[in-house]
């Protein structure tokens, strides 16, 4: 794993999103795995910005997302589908058809199915983002004694219920349940960019970077095991 300490949330932001300016000058027909959630909003807004002055085109680009919510309809301004075109797709011309975004109107395994197969139609991606939980989840790959290794349904963690909250007007209104990549589809992309910031990343940091032996109860130490991983830090995450 490649880490890049890097001084604040702009800091991080803007050297990830050199790498991805860079990686698409040179494939503009450039596979995507997004991520949601606080930590990769700076790389997409700087993403915009590079697409407007003509630097990188979306023109040929093709994405699939991580996860959503179960329950909620991607026109809830809750749903990753929502975050995903007020972040980034309303603002760049990547073509429609090429947008994939999970969704599972309910927790049946079918619609997990259904992600599975649009995820193997996808191919494999050249760039994953990701972000971390507090508790070192990576998509809702919860710590678990056994994890998945393909889409499924999971059981959102009380921390990570707590942690998203703050998008939420309750704790009350966050769902329970989720559509989640699994790990081996995580893995199936040529390169991982992972981004934490902030002091209550610190831990899963330090454990992603320091613990000895890989288990199931930080998924995010299962990262080590990939060849292709970048992991922009901020210093808060890095040092606490
Ligand atoms: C959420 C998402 C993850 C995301 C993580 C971190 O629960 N399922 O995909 O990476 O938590 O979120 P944030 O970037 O807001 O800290």
């Amino acid at each position: 794993m490649k880490v890049i300490v890097c001084k604040d949330y702009e800091d991080m932001s803007k050297k990830a999103s050199e790498f991805v300016i860079n990686y698409m000058m040179e494939k503009p027909q450039i596979k995507f795995g997004f991520a949601t959630g606080s930590s990769p909003i700076g790389l997409y807004k700087n993403l915009i910005a590079a697409q407007k002055d003509g630097e990188i085109s979306f023109k040929y680009a093709k994405s699939v997302n991580l996860d959503e919510y179960v329950g909620i309809d991607p026109s809830n301004d809750q749903s990753y589908s929502y975050f995903m075109h007020k972040n980034l797709f309303d603002h760049v011309a990547i073509k429609k058809e090429n947008i994939h975004l999970p969704s599972a109107p309910e927790a049946d395994e079918k619609y997990a199915e259904k992600y599975r197969k649009e995820l193997e139609e996808f191919g494999q991606r050249d760039i994953q983002i990701l972000g971390l939980g507090v508790n070192g989840h990576i998509a809702f790959n919860e710590p678990a004694e056994k994890l998945n290794k393909y889409a499924s349904i999971v059981e959102l963690d009380q921390s990570t219920i707590e942690a998203n909250s703050r998008f939420f007007e309750n704790e009350e209104d966050v769902p329970k349940y989720a559509l989640s990549m699994g790990l081996a589809e995580i893995f199936d992309a040529k390169t991982i960019i992972v981004l934490a910031n902030g002091k209550n990343k610190h831990e899963a940091v330090k454990r992603l970077l320091n613990d000895e032996k890989i288990t199931t109860d930080l998924p995010c130490g299962l990262l080590n095991l990939h060849p292709n991983v970048y992991l922009f830090v901020d210093e808060e995450a890095y040092n606490g």
